[in-house]
């Protein structure tokens, strides 16, 4: 199993969900959101969980100054980095008629910039941990959106981004696979967290995908062989056409 995560968007969701699988199975931790306050009880229940060393800063990902920093603290506790987790993200909805163009630039940057910075700061580590462990090699998993990949009414900008996400992650494959890192993006429908509880009143919490579901899948992921490259994995809801949010 691997060794050292850090995890973005790790206080909340499916996060926070991946944080506790990692966790589980004796994973050392970097996690990161936007509230320090959050990190600091996460990091408890994380270590009780059964992770032997969990670290946090409370970053926001729009500030791309700070993400060097991020990546730093994570080598100067784990030395090299086995997996990189760019789960963070925010969902912005409406009409590309009327759509507040001011809102794009910080969509932009927390769901697609914020990633590529990281992976950017993260490949030396990243490679240093697939060297030392060839077999398995590195993972890289970034949370795109099943409107990443089939567009949806009123998402435009936010599936963009992960349309954008998924294309960048392929070429990380593409570049580093060689090298043992597989990166892989992950594209689910809805998923029954805070960011959905805007569509609960159409869909039931009880028809989206269990944040458990995107748990399994990470952890499928986490333990194949640097041999296996998984460019992208959607996850549709069922009763759907297989092509909706
Ligand atoms: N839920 C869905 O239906 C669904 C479906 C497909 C894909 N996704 C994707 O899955 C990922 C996780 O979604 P989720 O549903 O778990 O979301 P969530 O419940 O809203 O949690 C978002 C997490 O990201 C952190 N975050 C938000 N903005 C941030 C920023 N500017 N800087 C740093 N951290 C930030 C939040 O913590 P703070 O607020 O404390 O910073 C929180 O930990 C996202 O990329 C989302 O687009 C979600």
């Amino acid at each position: 199993m691997m060794v050292s995560a850090l995890v973005t968007g790790a206080s909340r969701g499916i996060g926070r969900g991946i944080a506790f699988g990692l966790a589980t199975a004796g994973v050392e931790l970097t996690i990161t959101s936007r509230t320090a306050s959050d990190l600091e009880i996460l990091r408890h229940e994380l270590l009780a969980a059964g992770s032997p060393q969990v670290v946090f800063e409370a970053v926001d990902l729009a500030d791309e100054d700070a993400l060097a920093g991020l990546v730093e603290l994570h080598g100067e506790h784990f030395s090299s980095m086995d997996a990189l987790v760019v789960n963070a993200g925010v969902g912005t909805g409406g009409d590309v008629a009327t759509f507040p163009m001011r809102r794009v630039q910080k969509t932009v940057q927390v769901n697609l910039t914020s990633a590529m910075r990281l992976v950017q700061h993260a490949l030396p580590l990243l490679r240093s941990a697939a060297a030392a462990d060839p077999v398995r090699g590195a993972k890289i998993i970034g949370l795109s959106s099943i409107t990443g990949v089939y567009a949806e009414h009123g998402l435009a900008v936010y599936g963009a981004t992960k349309a954008a996400l998924i294309s960048f992650l392929e070429t990380v494959s593409l570049e580093e696979s060689a090298n043992g890192i597989c990166a892989t993006s992950i594209a689910p429908a809805y998923v029954d967290t805070d960011m959905a509880a805007y569509v609960s009143d159409r869909i039931p919490t009880t028809e989206m995908i269990p944040v458990s579901d995107v748990v399994n899948v990470v952890m499928m992921l986490m333990n194949l062989s640097a041999n296996s490259v998984i460019n992208r994995i959607v996850v549709a809801r069922r009763g759907t056409t297989g092509y909706t949010a």
